[in-house]
């Protein structure tokens, strides 16, 4: 069966973003070659402990933040369905001494059951994961098949209701404007050559095709496929630079310039009971 058009066009632009993230302007791995990767702090509070734990990323990029797992003792799988990530998180782990803990693999989101296959402690998706799935039913679907009971779901994603506006299109205030509908029937197309990690990278695989989720749509999802809602935070703080406009934080994240116009993240934390199987 032929690739549909989306998956190739997102693939080719996440394949070219593996070595701008790996180049000079790319993710600061300096903590992680020090042993002490973190994630940020909205996702660090709702982890669980994750010694001699059985862990899989989902939509891993480069594995920089999978390898975090590892370096706190877990077992780790990422997955992606970027060659050139899977590669270069292979190449990561091998570098820092965790590649008998961590194993990456290359495989579409939807194929995941096959090319893993058992179940994990904990499922952990994090910021800009989902934009690039069709079906969130589907999603939500293979997430919650790979929960083993009394395992739980992490998820860190941008805000459906930010993901919407755009500071191409800014407000006479220099906020970012609307640039699509929150419930959005079919794809965004993208056409953006620049990267959101390197200022200075200008990318030739710039055409992608895009998915809004709206947060109800996600959460009912995963209650449908056997989850059970635990935590849902909406933050005034994201992980990347989403809009021109945002200011850095010390503690790496980016927020608002004066008041905090829209949440810009959420977190949630999902749990299959014990006696759902
Ligand atoms: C923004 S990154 C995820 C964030 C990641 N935690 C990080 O720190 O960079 C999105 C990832 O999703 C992957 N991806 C996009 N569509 C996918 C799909 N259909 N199946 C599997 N991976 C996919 C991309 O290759 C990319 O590595």
């Amino acid at each position: 069966m032929s690739e549909p058009e989306w998956r190739r066009l997102n693939r080719a632009n996440w394949d070219e973003r593996v070595d701008v993230h790996l180049g000079p302007g790319g993710y600061d791995l300096t903590e992680l070659r020090r042993g002490a990767g973190r994630l940020t702090a909205v996702e660090e509070a709702l982890l669980p402990p994750l010694a001699g734990r059985r862990v899989l990323h989902l939509q891993c990029h480069i594995g920089s933040d999978t390898l975090v797992f590892a370096q706190r003792g877990a077992e780790v799988v990422g997955l992606d369905f970027s060659p050139r990530a899977v590669a270069a998180a292979t190449a990561l782990a091998g570098e820092l001494g965790l590649g008998e803990q961590a194993r990456f693999v290359e495989a579409d989101l939807y194929d995941a059951p096959q090319a893993i296959g058992g179940q994990f402690d904990l499922v952990f998706v994090n910021w800009g994961a989902i934009c690039w799935l069709t079906d969130i039913d589907g999603w939500a679907r293979v997430v919650a098949g790979f929960v083993r009971p009394g395992g739980m779901l992490v998820m860190a994603e941008g805000h459906p209701a930010a993901l919407v506006m755009d500071s191409g299109k800014p407000t006479p205030e220099g906020l970012p404007g609307y640039d699509a509908p929150y419930f959005l029937d079919g794809p965004l197309l993208c056409d953006e050559e620049r990267d959101y990690s390197d200022p200075d990278a200008r990318l030739q695989n710039r055409s992608t095709q895009q998915f809004f989720h709206p947060l109800g749509d996600v959460v009912s999802a995963l209650i449908r496929h056997g989850l059970t809602l635990e935590v849902l935070r909406e933050h005034r703080e994201a992980a990347w630079k989403m809009f021109d406009c945002l200011v850095p934080g010390s503690d790496g994240m980016w927020r608002w310039p004066d008041r905090a116009w829209l949440p810009l993240a959420y977190t949630l934390a999902a749990r299959r009971s014990v006696t759902n199987r």
